[in-house]
């Protein structure tokens, strides 16, 4: 087996490689003076298995993912899939409104005619995935989440609600503490409390986990509630540090430490989710 990493995955091809023991192939990949991309594949790929690991976002990212693929497949591998750590656009995953593109699936459909095989990392709907038209699969770094949280001695992990209280629930069954998702109750027109369900953050080390941070406002809401009912320590831990319009300073502001894994590349870039992909690379799909 081969790993090529795009320039959006350098960080966690190499933590791959290394999990895999095996080695990374070598490619060109430049921009021209007009940004556009260019991929040339340096080793004989012929009869190997090769994983392309490549986060689709931003745009020019995905552009990168499908010439890569394309490079790979005109040496002759024996397999090809195509690992999305972060799949840019995956939260339009359905006709909002009539005439909308489903922008979701139009990615997916481009990624997967070029694969074998596609891996996700909390991709934000699974119900996308069958729109790789091939064999797709989408892992957890939950678990990853959950070993970092361990070490920073988090007393409970909660989801910012209840629909994605699972991830809460299997980083924490990893990190061997509570989990609980945060409820939300209207108190007058202004004023919407957070708290937890069943447990009392008070005078404990609470992680918040999210698959997206994006603009950061669901975490800062929970934050700042959670300090007011007692919480000793607040940790903002996601899978994919989006991070848009200064989110990062603000969350910093909020948070006593802010966590994420290597799918979206950044300076809270503290947990791989190698081990996650490396286990789902082992299974053969
Ligand atoms: C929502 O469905 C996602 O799971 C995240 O909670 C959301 O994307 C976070 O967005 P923001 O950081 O802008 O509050």
């Amino acid at each position: 087996m081969l790993v090529i990493g795009g320039s959006a995955s350098g960080m966690l091809s190499k933590s791959l490689a290394g999990t895999l023991g095996c080695k990374i192939a070598g490619a060109e990949i430049k921009r021209f003076p007009d940004r556009e991309c260019y991929v040339k594949i340096k080793d004989n790929l012929k009869g190997e298995d090769v994983v392309v690991v490549q986060t689709s976002y931003p745009d020019e990212c995905l552009v990168e993912m499908l010439l890569i693929q394309d490079a790979v497949s005109r040496t002759g591998p024996a397999s090809l899939t195509a690992v999305v750590p972060y799949m840019g656009y995956a939260r339009q995953d359905k006709m909002f409104t009539e005439g909308e593109a489903v922008s979701a699936r139009a990615v997916a459909k481009h990624i997967g005619s070029g694969a074998d095989r596609v891996l996700t990392v909390d991709i934000h709907n699974v119900s996308v995935m069958d729109a790789f038209g091939k064999r797709a699969e989408n892992v957890t770094a939950m678990r990853e989440i959950g070993r970092f949280l361990q070490a920073e001695g988090a007393d409970a992990i909660l989801s910012p609600d209840k629909g994605s209280v699972d991830r809460a629930r299997i980083a924490a069954e990893t990190a061997g503490c509570r989990w609980d998702f945060l409820e939300k109750r209207r108190i007058d027109g202004q004023t919407v409390e957070m708290k937890p369900k069943s447990l009392d953050a008070d005078g404990k080390v609470v992680a918040i986990v999210d698959d997206i941070i994006a603009t950061g406002g669901t975490i800062i809401k929970a934050a700042e509630q959670l300090k007011a009912q007692g919480a000793k320590k607040i940790i903002a831990a996601c899978t994919h540090g989006l991070y848009t319009g200064g989110a990062v300073t603000k969350l910093q502001g909020a948070c006593d430490l802010l966590v994420s894994t290597d799918t979206l590349e950044s300076p809270t870039s503290k947990i791989s989710a190698a081990m996650a992909l490396s286990e789902a690379l082992g299974r053969g799909g």
